[in-house]
């Protein structure tokens, strides 16, 4: 988390410091701050809360230098005020940090047995002072952050700037991503290439362990070692990188309205659609046929999309799946079979968590299969084999288009696999594949349901607790449902199996919490049916997310029905992904709430 920019220039930087922090602020936004260089002096603002509060700051208080680093926070290490924010300075140099130092306790004690006093609470400011201390004994910037290197613990990314050295910007990177971008007669540092993309289309990712040293002729790279290194420049597609709200208020709705087009490009980059079936990109190292059994991890949402894979695989491929949060995965030190599969899902693809699980299952002799939306991310990079998912940047602190686009990606996987282990006839992959094509135009039907959804926003902001049931996929979709809306409004949701209700939450039933059943018409249709009756003998207010056909034979008094377009139940999930989105997204909305940057949250979680 956190999001920290360089930028070595020609005239001011402040202004382009502030553009590339805008487009890291998905970030964090708990504090911003910015430092340059002002005739060899340096000179900071930094402010609590988000980017804006900061760009006031710069109007009343403008800084002119032409070399500068920038910082917005998602904090890890001491409050969220403004002593804490970044950047971190001495009279020698300032500092911008993304990840955390873990053993700053004891390199703290040690720099104060030496008389250092520390103004903040945070980890970064340890680093600050050591490469201010080793300077003090006589080192150069370069030398100093040579020496202070190799001390510190933990997973960061780091930029550096100091006094009276204006073509000096120094960038460090273990753990957390880093690139560098070369513009004319400028060079730039920063979390991820959105940030640099105003600027530049020329980038350069910094392996683990690499730091920088950036002028404005360019770079010079050091490994690990302090060896001078090449690592490859690569040309970023501008395009690809524009981040605009459209005509929508913010980018959580721009984001649900293009999930019929994404999903739709995504399907156009797995499916032949002349010969009916799944076509994979590029071959996978390794056959489905040969294994007993896939391993799938990742976090929050992505979890939850290969929770619905789970069902896909077992059902499709009859390949058993286990599945399990990569929090806990990395450390559960499950034995796993060299020569099987990890599958790892993320949207950002530097989730710390998530990479911990690859890096684990590929020190056991697995496979590892990243379903990625960021191509040029960590796990895309280390994973044996990567799918993409074409969703485009995703902007909304809540997984939205990544998730469908997820789901796309793992169900076409999922008949690719059956095909494989010879489970999957032609005839039944042609059967689903034509229902896969349909889905782009049924994500568009269920978005008409959007004006239904405002009203019933409005009775949903009342509720203090709201409960999610499903069956089947239709189960993960009710732990994203309720997933989606405690994180954007703050409202207690909780997601549970249908069948589950009787085994203790219908305790919580009453008149009070309103009970999302997720129900597609599916084979197991009639037992939720059962379930919701029990919900509706409690005076539970039902709030049916199903299609016409299942709504009738229900023949339940609900609060309100959404009516999804008849469908393969197959790709129910993918579909009844855009009215869950929405009930939270209006809900929020109507409680004004700020969806796209809810408290607490961060988009990249590269932190464990
Ligand atoms: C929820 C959400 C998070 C992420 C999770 C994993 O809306 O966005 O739960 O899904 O932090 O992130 P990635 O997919 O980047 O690994």
């Amino acid at each position: 988390m956190c999001g920290i920019v360089g930028i070595v220039g020609r005239d001011a930087v402040a202004g382009q410091v502030i553009e590339a922090l805008r487009r890291l602020e998905y970030r964090g936004y708990d504090s911003a701050g910015i430092a340059t260089l002002e005739h060899g002096r340096l000179e900071r603002r930094r402010a609590e809360g988000k980017l804006a509060n900061l760009q006031l700051k710069l109007i009343q208080a403008p800084l002119a230098g032409a070399i500068g680093i920038g910082h917005t926070r998602w904090a890890t290490h001491g409050k969220p005020n403004e002593t804490n924010a970044h950047p971190h300075a001495t009279d020698r140099l300032a500092v911008v940090h993304n990840g955390i130092i873990e053993n700053f306790r004891e390199l703290k004690r040690e720099l104060q047995a030496h008389g250092i006093a520390f103004e903040t609470e945070t980890d970064t400011e340890v680093v600050a002072q050591a490469v201010s201390h080793a300077m003090a004994q006589g080192l150069g910037p370069v030398e100093a952050v040579a020496a202070t290197l190799p001390k510190l613990r933990g997973a960061f990314a780091l930029g550096f700037l100091f006094a009276g050295r204006d073509d000096l910007l120094i960038g460090a990177r273990h753990g957390a991503p880093l690139a560098i971008g070369y513009g004319e007669g400028e060079t730039y540092l920063g979390s991820d290439a959105l940030a640099l993309a105003p600027f530049t289309d020329e980038i350069t990712y910094l392996e683990e362990g690499d730091w920088a040293i950036l002028t404005r002729e360019g770079a010079e790279i050091r490994d690990v070692a302090g060896r001078p290194v090449e690592r490859p420049r690569q040309k970023i597609a501008a395009q690809a990188y524009r981040i605009d709200k459209g005509n929508h208020r913010h980018f959580m709705a721009k984001e649900i309205h293009e999930q019929p087009e994404v999903v739709g490009r995504t399907l156009a980059h797995y499916v032949n659609l002349a010969e009916g079936r799944v076509a994979l990109p590029e071959p996978l190292p390794f056959s489905f046929a040969d294994l007993t059994r896939i391993s799938i991890t990742a976090c929050g949402t992505a979890y939850y999309a290969g929770l619905v894979a789970k069902y896909w695989f077992e059902r499709i491929a009859r390949l058993p799946v286990e599945i399990d949060v990569a929090s806990e995965a990395r450390y559960r030190e499950a034995p796993l079979e060299a020569g099987g599969l990890t599958l790892v899902i993320s949207q950002s693809g530097e989730t710390a968590d998530t990479l911990a699980s690859l890096r684990y299952a590929k020190g056991q002799g697995q496979h590892t299969l990243g379903v990625v939306n960021v191509p040029t991310s960590t796990i895309a990079r280390e994973a044996s084999a990567v799918l993409p998912t074409l969703a485009g940047p995703e902007i909304g602190v809540a997984s939205t288009k990544a998730f469908s686009c997820q789901l796309t990606v793992l169900l076409c996987l999922a008949l690719h696999a059956g095909r494989e282990r010879g489970v999957l006839t032609a005839a039944e992959e042609r059967r689903l594949v034509d229902a896969l094509i349909t889905v782009p135009g049924l994500m568009a039907e269920a978005v008409k349901q959007e004006g239904e959804i405002e009203g019933l926003a409005r009775e949903i902001a009342k509720a203090r607790d709201v409960l999610y049931l499903g069956r089947g996929t239709a189960y993960p979709m009710a732990l994203e449902g309720a997933l989606k809306l405690k994180e954007i409004s703050y409202i207690h949701a909780e997601g549970y199996a249908a069948g589950e209700l009787k085994h203790g939450p219908i305790a919580l039933i009453d008149e009070s919490v309103p009970v999302i059943v997720i129900a597609p018409h599916d084979a197991i249709f009639e037992k939720t049916v059962s379930n919701m009756q029990e919900v509706a003998a409690r005076g539970g207010r039902i709030i049916l997310v199903g299609d016409a056909k299942g709504a009738a034979e229900a023949g339940l008094d609900t609060l309100a029905t959404l009516t999804m377009p008849d469908l393969d139940p197959v790709v129910a999930p993918i579909v009844y992904a855009v009215p869950i989105q929405l009930i939270a997204y209006h809900t929020a909305v109507f409680m004004g709430k700020d969806v796209d940057q809810p408290r607490n949250l961060a988009k990249s979680v590269t932190v464990e």
